[in-house]
């Protein structure tokens, strides 16, 4: 069994590891947390103990996470939607033109957004290169990893595949099936040698890598825009997320070890559900609560699904980070990060949101008899929403910065330590 300990009254959150824990052992009142997930947290409502007892503590009976060495991580391989994809819905469908990539890039950069993705953060962070896309078929260098990623990609096959429908065809599963081919083909590559075997994975570095994971939007944004209730597609997420452990369990199975696995953000806080459903419930933020509700099921189920896959996946070291906490903060507090109208998109059109179905970001429309070009906003670096479903680099920025500190994740430690099976 695992045991974190979490005292209110300290500084840091400090998780330890301590094999086979007997509550009983402990000379203080425990209070168990309600929702008996695993990693078990303990809160220690005991008022005698000081924050000082507690560090003595832990400096002498326990062995805590923080002498943990950083991870050396050679690779990130990952799995997603628009929220990581790094140039594969571009390089196969659909190219975003400007202003996207203005912010970091000044051109268009296969992402949905002005800049940079938390994906480019997380490998900047971990000392490795900005993910080429598998797709991608020029200039790509695969060797420290690849993004099976594409924009509108879901977990489950979508109906309405581009361009008869929404969504890509490159959903989860066929994801994977790429992945299961670079494997095996990018070491026939580098056992022939020549130019191309530089640029591919060494076989060690499959199982050291970081798989990564970022999906799930899309399959509620699909409900949503079928006929389906909310209530519909609420019924539907204990067979979404059934997928995606499947997923996990075959990447697993390939050789993968360390996971670190995002659960979905708030989609009732996007401007293409916020103008699409003006009549929904909205919360104290401004948000659509009945959208966030589904989401947070989902999340729920996922990290139901993740404690599942951890007993039944008995050498993965997997993290859990809610993102959507992190997301969240950017709607519910957007001052004190240094940010405005949340709600709003920076690169859009019309109404409250600044959202139009009719035309989207970098795109065009005749007004009256004249041409405007939707084009940015004026401080994108201030703005959460990039184009009404995207996040900006800024915000991005954020999330990254607060989820890689292991503060928003299960079990807490950094992204750097994510190898570690605590
Ligand atoms: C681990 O990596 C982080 C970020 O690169 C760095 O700040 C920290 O000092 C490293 N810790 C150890 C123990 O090397
Ligand atoms: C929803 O139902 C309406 C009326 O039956 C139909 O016109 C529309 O195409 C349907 N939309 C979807 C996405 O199925
Ligand atoms: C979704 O389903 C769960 C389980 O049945 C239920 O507890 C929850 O209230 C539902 N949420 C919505 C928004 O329908
Ligand atoms: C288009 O022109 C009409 C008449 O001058 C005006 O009332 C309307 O506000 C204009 N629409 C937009 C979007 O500018
Ligand atoms: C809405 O989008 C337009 C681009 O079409 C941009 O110029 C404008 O600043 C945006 N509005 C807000 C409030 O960000």
């Amino acid at each position: 069994m695992l045991l974190y300990i979490y005292d209110k009254r300290c500084p840091a959150f400090l998780p330890f590891q301590f094999p086979n824990i007997n509550p009983s052992w402990f000379p203080f009142h425990l209070h168990l947390s309600p929702n008996m997930e695993s990693p078990i947290i303990l809160n220690y409502f005991t008022s005698s103990l000081s924050c000082f007892c507690m560090i003595l503590l832990y400096a002498s009976t326990l062995n805590p996470v923080f002498a943990l060495e950083n991870c050396t991580f050679p690779a990130i391989f990952n799995f997603g939607d628009s929220n990581s994809d790094t140039g594969g819905l571009a390089a196969a469908l659909i190219t975003p033109t400007p202003p996207y990539g203005e912010t970091f890039f000044h051109m268009p950069a296969g992402r949905f957004s002005d800049g940079r993705l938390i994906i480019d953060f997380m490998a900047n962070s971990v000392d490795l290169p900005y993910l080429s896309a598998y797709l991608d078929s020029l200039g790509t260098n695969f060797k420290h990893g690849a993004n099976f990623a594409t924009a509108a990609s879901t977990i489950r096959l979508p109906v309405g595949i581009i361009p008869r429908g929404g969504f890509s065809p490159f959903y989860l599963n066929i994801q994977y099936s790429q992945f299961v081919q670079f494997k095996s083909r990018s070491q026939t590559i580098r056992e022939k040698g020549g130019i191309y075997a530089n640029l591919m994975p060494k076989r060690d570095y499959f199982p050291k890598a970081l798989y990564t994971f970022d999906i799930g939007q899309n399959d509620l944004g699909e409900g949503f825009f079928s006929n389906m209730t909310i209530e519909e597609v609420n019924a539907s997420v204990p067979d979404i997320v059934n997928m995606f452990s499947t997923n996990v369990k075959e990447i697993y199975d390939l050789g993968g070890r360390s996971f670190w696995i995002h659960n979905t953000g708030p989609i009732g806080c996007l401007p293409y559900i916020l103008a699409n459903f003006l009549s929904a419930q909205r919360d104290s933020h401004g948000c659509a609560k009945p959208y966030n509700d589904v989401a947070q099921y989902f999340n729920y189920k996922l990290k139901e699904a993740i404690v599942q896959l951890r007993i039944d996946l008995p050498l993965a070291a997997i993290t859990h980070v809610d993102v959507y906490s992190a997301k969240y903060s950017l709607f519910s507090e957007p001052n004190k990060h240094g940010f405005e109208l949340p709600l709003v998109a920076c690169c859009g059109y019309g109404g409250e949101y600044n959202y139009s179905n009719s035309v989207g970001c970098g795109g065009t429309i005749t007004v009256n008899g004249s041409q405007i070009f939707v084009g940015s906003c004026e401080h994108p670096s201030v703005r959460v929403n990039w184009d009404g479903v995207h996040y900006t680099e800024a915000a991005n920025k954020f999330v990254f910065d607060q989820i890689s500190t292991g503060a928003f994740s299960d079990p807490p430690i950094p992204l750097t330590m994510a190898c570690h099976h605590v």
